[in-house]
């Protein structure tokens, strides 16, 4: 079966796709510089498929040793780019390490696809792109706004570098993917989100609340013009999210694309509070989420949700976990997680 490259692929929405990949019969090849990722996270690959993915611990900024890498495994079809940094207040403190790690390995790929014969690839993006639209549930025409931070620079920048370059050179083929906000856990628990450190994404700050790492989460905004005054997003599950990369890498093996870029929102379509995300989880979970309500943190914005018709008409995907699926998936993680800690 054909072989895959899966930049990144020991971090959250990598591992997730890696297990996706394999379980459909594609070969991966993770290159993960364990920057923001733990290594271990391969065995929860392997507990859940069977299958350790071949790894290679390569910084993809390192051209020459991403050249090595495809002389190596000659017969790779196609890439899926999640290698980046994604902290957006790190950004803000330290750009110019944003701007290499996303932008200097995006174009070391680029300029690498064509020597390798590598036609293919997948970039993580992200829904930052639109800001704060002015029309909600946001479509892929909408108006892409000045990026509030490094991070969110850099993903418009990378759609940018990629449509240049395919412009310019008929052979690369590419899918854009522009994710809302994933959350939740593979349904087995053996993998999830691991963040370094305190976490700065509202679902594993949760999680770590409610399993008692962290005394209190604190709620950024409750003057928002929203129904309960806090910010409203558009969660969907990991798995379905990895599962859009599948279809993708698929569609353009099979030459089923109808442009050499095409960009897809991958979101539910439905909009969710912070207060209504912790009110499902203490439901669902039967456990108590001690938070405080706090002053908006800096380049947050408002509300935001997918409009998801185009990928789910011209993908054939659809988000199908539902919120109350995807909170319990969360927790067991955590649980699990907590639990393999005190044993190792
Ligand atoms: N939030 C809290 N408390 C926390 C953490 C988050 O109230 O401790 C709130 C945020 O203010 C926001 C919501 O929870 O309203 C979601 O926040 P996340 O940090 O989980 O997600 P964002 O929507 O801010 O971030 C997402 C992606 C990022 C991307 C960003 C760009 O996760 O990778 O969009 O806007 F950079």
């Amino acid at each position: 079966m054909a072989k895959i490259l899966v930049t990144g692929g020991i971090g959250y929405i990598g591992s997730h796709t890696v297990v996706e990949l394999q379980k459909v019969g594609f070969e991966v090849v993770v290159v993960d510089n364990l920057s923001n990722s733990n290594v271990e996270v391969l065995s929860g690959i392997e507990k859940i498929t069977g299958i350790r993915p071949v790894f290679e611990n390569i910084d993809c900024v390192d051209y020459v040793s991403m050249d090595r890498m495809f002389e190596k495994h000659s017969d790779i079809v196609a890439i899926i780019h999640f290698a980046a940094s994604k902290a957006v207040g790190e950004s803000v403190e330290k750009p110019l390490l944003y701007y290499r790690n996303n932008l200097v390995s995006l174009v070391n790929l680029l300029e690498l696809m064509p020597i390798h014969k590598v036609q293919n690839l997948v970039f993580s993006s992200s829904c930052t792109v639109y800001g704060q639209p002015d029309v909600l549930p946001v479509t892929e025409d909408a108006p892409i706004k000045p990026a509030l931070s490094p991070y969110g620079n850099t993903k418009q920048i990378g759609e940018e570098i990629i449509r240049d370059t395919i412009h310019s050179n008929a052979s690369t083929k590419s899918i854009i993917l522009r994710y809302f906000n994933p959350i939740g856990a593979h349904a087995s628990a053996e993998i999830g989100e691991l963040p370094n450190g305190v976490p700065n994404n509202l679902l594993p700050f949760v999680t770590q609340t409610a399993i008692g790492l962290r005394k209190e989460l604190q709620v950024f905004g409750d003057d928002y013009n929203t129904p309960d005054g806090s910010c409203i997003r558009d969660y969907i599950h990991v798995v379905d999210l990895a599962k859009a990369h599948v279809i993708a890498v698929q569609r353009m093996l099979d030459n089923r694309t109808k442009s050499s870029v095409e960009t897809f929102n991958l979101g539910t379509g439905r909009g969710l509070s912070v207060l209504e995300i912790i009110r499902t989880f203490e439901q669902v979970n039967g456990v108590k989420i001690p938070y405080k309500l706090v002053a908006r943190r800096e380049g947050d914005i408002e509300k935001v949700w997918a409009e998801p018709s185009f990928a789910n008409n011209e993908l054939g995907w659809k988000a199908t976990e539902t919120v109350e699926e995807t909170l319990r998936s969360a927790w067991a993680w955590e649980q699990n997680y907590a639990q393999r800690s005190k044993i190792d």
